[in-house]
């Protein structure tokens, strides 16, 4: 089957706002659980964005699932291509794990899980205390976790596109003009 040079629009729409939103829930958490002052306000953001990004993932796993990427270049050393895939896909499930673990961490701890005015999502789990402990905790090591393969990422991405310049980037930029060129034979 043919494979495109570029991510189309909707994934390259979807790339990067949610790129800007996960990073901005990543300062967001931090921020409310080392701020007590600033807390309300902080922690009435991150339900309500943190439920878009659950969203915003569902919809971007099933387009992904449904139109093929492109490919990579054919010279990238195997391993890199390894963890080109293995971390993309950690990125997915971290999308879908963040929220839900956030999700049914205040559902365990028993708070309202409040969007906006009177709008709420309902409880997901019964109340416990020790499950809430639990949670919490994976809350705070997932954000970990999402945080360093962000910034693996990141200085892949710009690996591809400063000292490569490969057209990865570019694929996901949108400025990609042609198809990948094939390496030049003398025959
Ligand atoms: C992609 C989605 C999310 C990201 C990246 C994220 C990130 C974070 C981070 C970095 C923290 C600080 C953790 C720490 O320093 O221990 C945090 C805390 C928290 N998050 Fe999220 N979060 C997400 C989704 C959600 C959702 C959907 C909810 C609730 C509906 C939620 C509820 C909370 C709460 C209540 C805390 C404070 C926990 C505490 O008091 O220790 N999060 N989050
Ligand atoms: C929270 C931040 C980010 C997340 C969660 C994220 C997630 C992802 C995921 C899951 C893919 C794989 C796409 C697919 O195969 O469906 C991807 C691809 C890509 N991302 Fe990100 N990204 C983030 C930030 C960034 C940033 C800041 C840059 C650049 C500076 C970047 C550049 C790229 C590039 C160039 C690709 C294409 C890689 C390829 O062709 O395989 N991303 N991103």
């Amino acid at each position: 089957m043919n494979r495109p040079a570029s991510f189309d629009l909707v994934a390259r729409v979807l790339h990067w706002s949610m790129a800007l939103m996960i990073l901005a829930m990543l300062f967001i958490g931090v921020a409310m659980v080392a701020s007590v002052s600033e807390r309300p306000w902080l922690i009435a953001l991150h339900r309500p964005l943190g439920a878009a990004i659950l969203l915003l993932a569902i919809w971007r796993l099933v387009h992904r699932l449904r139109h093929r990427p492109p490919p990579l270049p054919d010279d990238l050393p195997r391993w890199q291509a390894i963890a080109a895939l293995a971390s993309h896909w950690l990125l997915y499930a971290l999308m879908l794990a963040m929220p839900l673990v956030g999700w049914a961490m205040l559902s365990a701890g028993n708070y309202p899980i409040v969007l906006f005015g009177d709008v709420r999502l309902p409880a997901l789990l019964a109340p416990d205390p020790a499950v809430y402990a639990w949670l919490r905790d994976a809350h705070g090591w997932g954000a970990r976790l999402l945080f360093a393969t962000v910034l693996l990422h990141l200085s892949a991405a710009l690996y591809h596109a400063w000292v490569r310049r490969d057209g990865v980037f570019a694929s996901m930029a949108g400025t990609r003009r042609h198809a990948p060129v094939e390496p030049e034979s003398d025959a």
